[in-house]
C-alpha cells in the first residue's frame, strides 16, 4: 500500500531546515506520496524548489489557517486547516493507502514507515520526548492493549500525540464525517473519535508491541534575536549568499 504522508508547515526561519531533515529522511521510503502543505496565502518557492529537487512524489498545497483563530491570543490549533486540506485532498484523490501525519520538526526512523504500511484500522506505537513524562505510549502486556500513558490525559479517550498513530484510507473513506477539531490539545482525540466506531481495543500494536521508539517529538530552539549590529559584519555583506 501507498504510504500518504501529511506534512503541515509554515513560513518561519527554520523551515526550510525542518523540511530538508524531513525530506531527506523520507527519500529512504519507497512508495510515498507527501503531501506538504502550508500554513500560508502563498505557496512558498524555497519549499516548491526543495520539493522538486528530492525525487519524491508530492503535492505541495495551502492552507492557511482561519483569520479569526490566527488573531485569537493564546493556544493556537497549530496545523489543522494544513491537515484537513491534506484529509480531503486524500478523500478526492486515492480509495485505499495508509495515511499519517508527519509535522514537519519531529525526528523519524525510517522503521517507522515500514511499521505503519500495512494499518488495518488504526495502528499506534510510542512516540518519545513528548511531553514532561518523556514518552506517549500506548501501554502494553502481554501483547495486549491495557491503557494509555501520556503526559497529558485531559479526559481524552484518545490520549495520543499526533505522530503515534496511522490510519487505512478505506477506513477513512467510510466514515465520511472524519475531521480534526480546531481544538488546542484536542486535535488527535477528535480526530481519533471521529473514527467512531472505533476502540482502543482495536488498536493494531506496531513497534514490537510498543516496546521500540522510532519517533520523537523534537522542538527546534529558535534563535535568540541578534545583538546590536556591527558595521564591519553589516548583512550587506551576505549579498553573495544565492540560495535561500
Ligand atoms: C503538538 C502536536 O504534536 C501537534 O501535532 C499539534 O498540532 C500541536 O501540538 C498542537 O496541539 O497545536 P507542537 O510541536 O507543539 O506539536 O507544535 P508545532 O510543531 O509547532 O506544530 C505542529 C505542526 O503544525 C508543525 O508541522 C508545524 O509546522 C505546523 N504549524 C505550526 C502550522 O502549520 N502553523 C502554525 O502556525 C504553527
Ligand atoms: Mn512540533
Amino acid at each position: 500500500p501507498m504510504l500518504y504522508i501529511i506534512t503541515p508547515t509554515y513560513r518561519r526561519p527554520e523551515q526550510i531546515a525542518e523540511l530538508t531533515r524531513l525530506a531527506q529522511t523520507l527519500m529512504h521510503v519507497k512508495n510515498i506520496h507527501w503531501l506538504v502543505i502550508e500554513d500560508a496565502t502563498q505557496k512558498t518557492w524555497q519549499v516548491t524548489q526543495l520539493l522538486e529537487r528530492t525525487g519524491i512524489k508530492f503535492e505541495h498545497l495551502i492552507a492557511p489557517m482561519p483569520e479569526d483563530l490566527k488573531k485569537k491570543k493564546g493556544l493556537k490549533p497549530r496545523g489543522v486547516s494544513n491537515r484537513e486540506k491534506g484529509i480531503n485532498w486524500v478523500r478526492n484523490h486515492t480509495t485505499d493507502g495508509v495515511l499519517y501525519f508527519a509535522d514537519d520538526d519531529n525526528t523519524y526512523d525510517i522503521q517507522i514507515f515500514h511499521e505503519m504500511r500495512f494499518t488495518k484500522k488504526v495502528s499506534m506505537w510510542p512516540v518519545g520526548l513528548c511531553t514532561g513524562y518523556g514518552v506517549s505510549s500506548p501501554i502494553v502486556k502481554n501483547g495486549v492493549f491495557q491503557g494509555f500513558y501520556d503526559g497529558w490525559v485531559a479526559g481524552r479517550k484518545f490520549p495520543v500525540d499526533m505522530a503515534g498513530f496511522a490510519v487505512n484510507i478505506k477506513f477513512l473513506l467510510q466514515r465520511p464525517a472524519a475531521k480534526m477539531p480546531y481544538k488546542p490539545g484536542f486535535e488527535e482525540d477528535g480526530f481519533l473519535q471521529s473514527l467512531a466506531p472505533f476502540e482502543p481495543k482495536e488498536i493494531e500494536l506496531r513497534a514490537d508491541n510498543c516496546t521500540k521508539i522510532y519517533v520523537w517529538h523534537t522542538q527546534t530552539k529558535k534563535n535568540s534575536p541578534a545583538g546590536a549590529l556591527d558595521a564591519k559584519y553589516n548583512s550587506t555583506n551576505l549579498l553573495h549568499l544565492k540560495r535561500f
